[in-house]
């Protein structure tokens, strides 16, 4: 299993959750955060207003996935959030080792 976690523009949320649910994704966990990349101290356009702060705002996802079918679900959320602008965000992937899903006690991939 993979856990990706992405980090999005907001106004991109429905975008991407239609492009998940197309490729199967079960579950997804949204968390309003604040980050900056590599423009930091440089301005953004947020809402149409430009920025001059150091943290925007941005959304994280969350997303346990089965192996394979992390790449599609990647490219989805890449395809989805895209706007060419800076700011469009970043995807981190790592190895999941379990996952338990708590009202059936089941583990593994069909916990998902
Ligand atoms: N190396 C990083 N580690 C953790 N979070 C990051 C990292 N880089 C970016 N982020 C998060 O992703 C958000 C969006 O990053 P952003 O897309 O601006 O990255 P970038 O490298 O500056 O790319 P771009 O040049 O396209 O803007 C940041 O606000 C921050 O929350
Ligand atoms: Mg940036």
């Amino acid at each position: 299993m993979k856990f990706i976690m992405a980090i999005i523009k907001p106004f991109k949320l429905d975008e991407v959750r239609e492009a998940l649910t197309e490729v199967g994704i079960q579950g997804l966990t949204v968390t309003e955060v604040k980050g900056y990349g590599r423009q930091k101290g440089h301005t953004e356009i947020y809402r149409g207003t430009e920025y001059a702060v150091a943290f925007l705002p941005k959304l994280k996802l969350e997303i346990a996935v089965a192996a394979d079918v992390a790449d599609r679900a990647i490219e989805a959320i890449a395809n989805a959030a895209k706007t060419g602008q800076i700011g469009d965000g970043k995807i981190f992937v790592c190895d999941l080792e379990q996952v338990m899903r708590i009202r059936t006690g089941e583990s593994g991939g069909d916990a998902l």
